[in-house]
């Protein structure tokens, strides 16, 4: 996933009919976030965060979970970078797979990780 989501990105997004995006409250704070676009069959994951201090307690398997569920789609896709351990190590937990891999994807050089997953 390519990082950069400010409000006016989101609101642009919320203004597309495909977008979709759930949020997480813990105790009564914002505590993570998860986008994504209901694209023909496809839930395709765009972004998911988790506040530093709500991490490690199963909320960003529960928004991936019901961000793949909103999208209603038949397979979940999503781009991550290849040395995100711990998004590589969330999406493998929930059952995703890599299925291919982008070379130098991000502006730094890194590549991209493409994983999927039957919804
Ligand atoms: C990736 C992220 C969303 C995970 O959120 P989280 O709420 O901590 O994840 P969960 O608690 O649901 O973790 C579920 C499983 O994912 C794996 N996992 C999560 N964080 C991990 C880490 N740092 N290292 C290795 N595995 C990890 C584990 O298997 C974990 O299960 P366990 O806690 O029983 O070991 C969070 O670290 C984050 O917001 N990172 C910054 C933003 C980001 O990189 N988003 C992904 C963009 S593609």
């Amino acid at each position: 996933m390519r990082q950069g989501w400010t409000v006016d990105r989101l609101r642009g997004e919320l203004d597309r009919g495909l977008a979709r995006v759930v949020v997480a409250d813990l105790e009564g704070r914002l505590a993570g976030h998860a986008i994504g676009w209901a694209v023909a069959g496809e839930a395709q994951i765009l972004d998911v965060r988790v506040a530093e201090w709500a991490r490690r307690r199963g909320l960003g398997g529960r928004l991936v979970d019901a961000l793949v569920e909103a999208c209603e789609g038949e397979v979940a896709l999503l781009e991550v970078r290849a040395d995100n351990v711990a998004a590589i190590g969330l999406y493998g937990a929930l059952g995703f797979v890599v299925n291919g891999r982008r070379s130098a994807y991000y502006p730094d050089g890194t590549d991209a990780l493409l994983m999927q997953r039957p919804a």
